[in-house]
């Protein structure tokens, strides 16, 4: 009797451990994750046709971009999501705003400009880095369906940002290695005195 008991509490004991698991891998918390959290150098997975995930999670990238100070686009790794989801809000009313489903560069200008950048990963600073005048992206939308964007200006520079980070790249690695380093020393004196506040 004794003995069953223990039996069944083990079993019990198990049934939890697998559930608390399994809820844990599904938990998406979407808080912007920052430098240099791993899941920002990691190249992201495309995201299969037609995935039921798909609408929820670029509604809750929205959500979180809008929250941001300032932010105007957002890759899925900035939210701990190594998935190839892109969002963008340039401003007020629709036009200005993009969901992105496995965006990809086709074609890029030869011209290119310098773009005053800062990230909401690496929060606190920005730099001059060279980015290409235009580009052609392809994605898909919210339907699966095949698109494609051309783009100039401020745009562009934003889907050559965001589109990064999906092959786990940011802006500072375009950076000379000396400015990066520089940069990066101010940005971790700040993160530590913020934390110390
Ligand atoms: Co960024």
């Amino acid at each position: 009797m004794k003995n069953s008991f223990k039996k069944s509490l083990f079993a019990i004991g198990i049934l939890f451990f697998v559930t608390a698991c399994s809820v844990s891998d599904q938990v998406e918390d979407f808080s912007i994750r920052t430098y240099p959290d791993r899941v920002l150098f990691q190249p992201c997975e495309k995201i299969k046709n037609k995935d039921p995930n798909a609408k929820r999670i670029l509604d809750q990238m929205e959500l979180k971009l809008a929250e941001t100070d300032r932010g105007v686009g957002l890759a899925a790794p900035q939210v701990g999501l190594s998935q190839r989801f892109v969002v963008i809000n340039l401003g007020e009313g629709t036009e200005h705003k993009y969901r992105l489903i496995n965006p990809e560069i086709t074609w890029k200008s030869p011209e290119q400009s310098l773009s005053r950048e800062g990230c909401l990963s690496i929060p606190g600073i920005d730099a001059y880095v060279p980015r290409h005048e235009r580009v052609k992206v392809v994605y898909q939308n919210d339907n699966f369906e095949k698109k494609m964007l051309e783009a100039c200006g401020f745009l562009a520079y934003c889907l050559q940002h965001e589109i990064d980070h999906l092959d786990g790249k940011l802006y500072i690695d375009y950076l000379s290695p000396k400015d990066k380093t520089l940069i990066l020393k101010k940005y971790f004196k700040q993160t530590k005195r913020k934390n110390e506040k």
